[in-house]
C-alpha cells in the first residue's frame, strides 16, 4: 500500500480506507506511531475539561444534548464555578484547560468573554481551549483577544450531502467551514474533526474528511466513533467501531503529521476506558473531566460515556500511570502545537 497519504488521490484514499477497514495493516499503524514520536517524542498532553453548559440551541440528529431532547435535565455552570474547577485543576498541576459546552444563548458572549479574561488574569502560564460551537467572527475575535488560545469545532463530516442528513436544515456545512477558516485567521490553534461510523456515512465521505483536513490544515483533530444516544432520532442506528476509528486516526495523523489528536472520550468509551490503542496510532492528548461531580452525568452526548476524572489527585495519578504504562510520557504543560511551542 502507498502510505504517502498526503500524495494520495481521492480514489486511492477510498481504496486504502476500504482495505484497512477489512483488515488493518500493521504498517499503517506503525507509520502513524512513528510520526507521533517524530513530532512529539511520545509525550501525551493532559488538558482539564470543564463542561460549562449542556443547553444547546442546535438540534443535531445524533447528539444527546440537542434542543429537542426534553428528557435531559439542563445545567449551566456559573463563572465562579467554572473558574473554581480550573483553580482546583491548576493546584493539581494542570496547565492546559478546555471550556466546552453546547451553543447556549444563556451563556452570553459578554459573559463568556469576561470568564476568559478572568482566566487569563488568574492563570497566566496556562493555555485555554474553547469548544462552544459556531458564532460570528467578531465574537471569536473577542474571545481570542480576551486570552483564549485554541478553539475546537468539529466539521462533523466533509460530505456536504452527508452533513445535511445529520443536521436540521438551518445548519449548513459551508457556515461551519467559514467558522473554521475565521478561527484560523484570527490566530487560534484550531481543531476540526469528524465522527466515524455515523449513520449514512460512506468510505467516500471519510476520504473527503481526509482531503478536507489536508486543505484546512487544523492544528488539532478530534475524531471518534459515532455512538448512539437513546433520546435522539438516530437512537436505532448502530454505533461506529474501534477498528474503523483507529484506522481513520492513523490516516488523519499521516495526513497532518504535526497536528495534535486527542484520544477522544467516544473512542475511549468504546475501548472501555483503555487508551493505549489510540496512543499507538498517534493520539497525544487526553482531556480528563474536571467539571463538578453533581452535573457530570448530564453532559450526555451519547450513551455509556466514560468519565475519567482529574478533579482529584487520585484521578490524575491514575491517568498518569495509564499513560506511563502504555510507554508514553505524561505532560502537564500548556501543550501547544509544535509550530506554536517556544
Ligand atoms: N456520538 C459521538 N460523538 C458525538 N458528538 C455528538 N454526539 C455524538 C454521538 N452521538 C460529538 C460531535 C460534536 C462533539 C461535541 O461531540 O462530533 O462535535
Amino acid at each position: 500500500m502507498n502510505y504517502n497519504i498526503r500524495g494520495c488521490s481521492f480514489g486511492e484514499l477510498v481504496e486504502i480506507i476500504t482495505e484497512n477497514f477489512r483488515e488493518p495493516d500493521p504498517e499503517l499503524f506503525a507509520l502513524a506511531k512513528e510520526s507521533a514520536f517524530a513530532h512529539y517524542q511520545g509525550r501525551v498532553f493532559i488538558r482539564g475539561l470543564v463542561e460549562v453548559s449542556n443547553y444547546c440551541r442546535n438540534d443535531c440528529f445524533y447528539c444527546g444534548i440537542r434542543r429537542s431532547n426534553l428528557r435531559l435535565a439542563r445545567y449551566r455552570l456559573s463563572p465562579e464555578v467554572i473558574l473554581a474547577c480550573i483553580e482546583n485543576g491548576y493546584d493539581l498541576g494542570l496547565r492546559s484547560f478546555v471550556m466546552q459546552g453546547g451553543e447556549d444563548p444563556g451563556l452570553s458572549d459578554e459573559l463568556m468573554t469576561d470568564i476568559i479574561r478572568e482566566f487569563r488574569r488568574r492563570f497566566v502560564d496556562a493555555s485555554l481551549t474553547l469548544s462552544l460551537g459556531e458564532t460570528s467572527r467578531d465574537v471569536y475575535r473577542a474571545f481570542f483577544e480576551a486570552g483564549a488560545d485554541r478553539y475546537l469545532l468539529r466539521h462533523e463530516t466533509a460530505g456536504k450531502a452527508h452533513y445535511d442528513r445529520l443536521h436540521p436544515p438551518e445548519m449548513d456545512f459551508d457556515a461551519r467551514v467559514r467558522c473554521l477558516y475565521d478561527l484560523k485567521e484570527i490566530g487560534f490553534q484550531t481543531g476540526a474533526g469528524f465522527m466515524v461510523g455515523a449513520p449514512f456515512q460512506t468510505v467516500e465521505d471519510l476520504a473527503r474528511d481526509l482531503l478536507f483536513l489536508k486543505e484546512l490544515e487544523p492544528h488539532m483533530v478530534g475524531l471518534g466513533p459515532y455512538l448512539s444516544q437513546e433520546d435522539t432520532p438516530f437512537a436505532a442506528y448502530p454505533s461506529g467501531g474501534v477498528r474503523e476509528s483507529l484506522v481513520m486516526l492513523a490516516l488523519a495523523k499521516l495526513m497532518l503529521p504535526k497536528a495534535m489528536f486527542p484520544a477522544t472520550t467516544a473512542l475511549v468509551t468504546l475501548m472501555k476506558g483503555d487508551r493505549k490503542p489510540a496512543f499507538e496510532v498517534g493520539a497525544n492528548v487526553v482531556m480528563p473531566n474536571i467539571s463538578p461531580l453533581d452535573t457530570r452525568g448530564l453532559y450526555t452526548l451519547y450513551d455509556g460515556k466514560v468519565s475519567t476524572g482529574a478533579e482529584s489527585a487520585e484521578g490524575l495519578a491514575f491517568l498518569t500511570k495509564q499513560i506511563e504504562d502504555a510507554g508514553y510520557v505524561a505532560e502537564f504543560s500548556r501543550g501547544d502545537h509544535v509550530d506554536y511551542a517556544n
